[in-house]
């Protein structure tokens, strides 16, 4: 059976009410500015833009994807209903139990619909939008897989990083120093040879989820991929560098990556919602082969001023993976983790935990602040009682103004870890920066002597839910 694709998820938004349809918005400026708009709120649905002016009708654009739970629930094949904390649960037990299903070689797929080599090829025939008005080109990967193959080991590699297109057969790709795409394309150029690359654009959700996440090193994203699918990723390899695309895949290229040969790129808008890397030279891929479906679609990721689309699926895996550090660290009841939208699922982590002792809840925030999966690029973190949903701000807040007294509460961090990218960090040379840490936490001291809670209690709002639910706001 084949495995689902792009267009089944996208089924599948339709029937949930999850599709908002826009017809004739031009690449220069109007789809970017919809996308923006619509990714401010997480009730927000995606966004399909079809009729662009100057290309074929039925050449689309999807953008504002996994802005919301409820998407990255379908997404991942379960129940559209399930709640943050559900959902951190789910990555929590997809770290721990790395569930995998090796890729399957195909005879051919959808994505052979159109093949073109040599002076046909021509990417800028994919309507690609100019995402934000500062932005120093067009941008065909962000919701990207970027495939390579490592030289020593054979060993192969995915991530989406993001890829400028630059004319008809000439891209360029940004990979942050230590990421495995710029770790093997190096190993090529040591050798003085080319590196071999392919570009993915517009997938299954699930494997572009994939892309964006720190697999270890060594590990194939496409055994990854299969185990969040629940099958084998079926692929076909591509005929000049041999790289494996899903067969089903809408928009393909490869090529190669030549020793010293770099291009002018960037600047894109980031995920921290800011131009803090500015524009840079960066390698250029010589396209060789470019493939795409019948009527294809570009799939977006904006790195924009959060919530985007890193925000909820990177930031949901990233919130199981500090909640499994802390329990490996000795904490115990840890209750739920979330990264408020707005941090960018990095910058702000609120811990809810249920307090068994004196400075428990101080050692769960001071751990969460600097554990591998929390501490790059963190400012905040708040841990609160296990009374109060760390995915609700209001309460969350609430309890920062209620049971935190600063003087001991509050705990400033310096010179920890972060990123050039963060407007905050100390400089480009040096981009550590400092946080704060905040207990929310009713004084251990105090908690049986500490002011009863104005609210229902969750009996009363049972019992109440039960007998008025029909008018009751949910
Ligand atoms: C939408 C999106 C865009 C991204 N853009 C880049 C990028 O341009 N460069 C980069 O190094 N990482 C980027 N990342 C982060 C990487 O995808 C992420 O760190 C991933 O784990 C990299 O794969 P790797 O661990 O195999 O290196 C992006 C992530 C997402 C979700």
């Amino acid at each position: 059976m084949a495995n689902k694709d792009l267009r089944d998820w996208i089924s599948d938004l339709e029937a949930n009410g999850q599709l908002q349809v826009v017809s004739g918005a031009d690449r220069e400026e109007e789809i970017g500015a919809i996308v923006d708009i619509y990714m401010r709120q997480m009730t927000n649905p995606a966004v399909m833009f079809d009729n662009i002016p100057g290309y074929p009708k039925d050449f689309r654009v999807l953008a504002n994807i996994l802005t919301s739970v409820p998407r990255i629930n379908l997404a991942l094949g379960e129940d559209i209903n399930k709640s943050e904390v559900e959902l951190v649960d789910y990555w929590r037990k997809y770290m721990k139990d790395q569930p995998t299903h090796a890729p399957v070689e195909v005879n051919g797929g959808p994505i052979l619909d159109n093949v073109f080599e040599g002076a046909d090829i021509d990417i800028t025939k994919i309507p690609t939008p100019k995402w934000h008005e500062h932005d120093g080109g067009y941008f065909i990967g962000t919701a990207c897989m970027v495939v390579m193959k490592d030289p020593d080991s054979g060993w192969i590699n995915y991530g989406a990083y993001r890829v400028q297109s630059h004319g008809p057969n000439t891209a360029s790709l940004m990979t942050s120093k230590g990421k495995h795409g710029d770790i093997i394309r190096d190993k090529y150029h040591a050798k003085g040879e080319p590196c071999p690359i392919a570009v993915v654009v517009g997938m299954h959700p699930a494997l572009f989820m994939v892309a964006g996440l720190e697999m270890p090193y060594g590990k194939n994203e496409y055994d990854s991929a299969g185990g969040l699918l629940g099958e084998g990723v079926e692929i076909i390899n591509m005929p000049k560098t041999g790289l494996p695309v899903p067969a089903n895949a809408e928009i393909a290229f490869e090529g190669y990556i030549h020793p010293d040969d770099r291009i002018d790129e960037g600047p894109l808008g980031e995920w921290t919602g800011y131009y803090a890397g500015g524009a840079t030279t960066q390698p250029a891929i010589r396209i060789e082969t470019f493939m795409h479906r019948d009527d294809p679609i570009l799939m977006g990721a904006i790195p924009a001023v959060p919530p985007n689309d890193d925000t909820f699926y990177r930031g949901t895996y990233r919130c199981g993976a500090v909640w499994n550090q802390l329990e490996a660290a000795g904490i115990p009841e840890v209750k739920g983790v979330w990264a408020h939208e707005a941090g960018g699922s990095r910058m702000w982590l609120t811990v809810s935990i249920k307090q068994m002792y004196g400075g428990h809840s101080k050692q769960a925030g001071l751990i969460a602040s600097q554990c591998h999966a929390g501490a790059y690029a963190n400012r905040w973190v708040i841990v609160v009682d296990d009374d109060i949903d760390p995915a609700n701000l209001n309460d969350v807040i609430w309890s920062m103004c209620t049971r935190c007294d600063p003087q001991d509460g509050v705990e400033i961090l310096n010179g920890c870890w972060s990123t050039h990218l963060d407007p905050m960090s100390y400089s480009h040379e040096d981009p550590r920066n400092s946080r704060v840490v905040v207990d929310a936490c009713i004084p251990y001291r105090r908690k049986d002597t500490f002011p009863i809670v104005a609210r229902n209690s969750k009996e009363l709002d049972e019992r109440i839910f039960k007998k008025f639910g029909d008018v009751l706001p949910k």
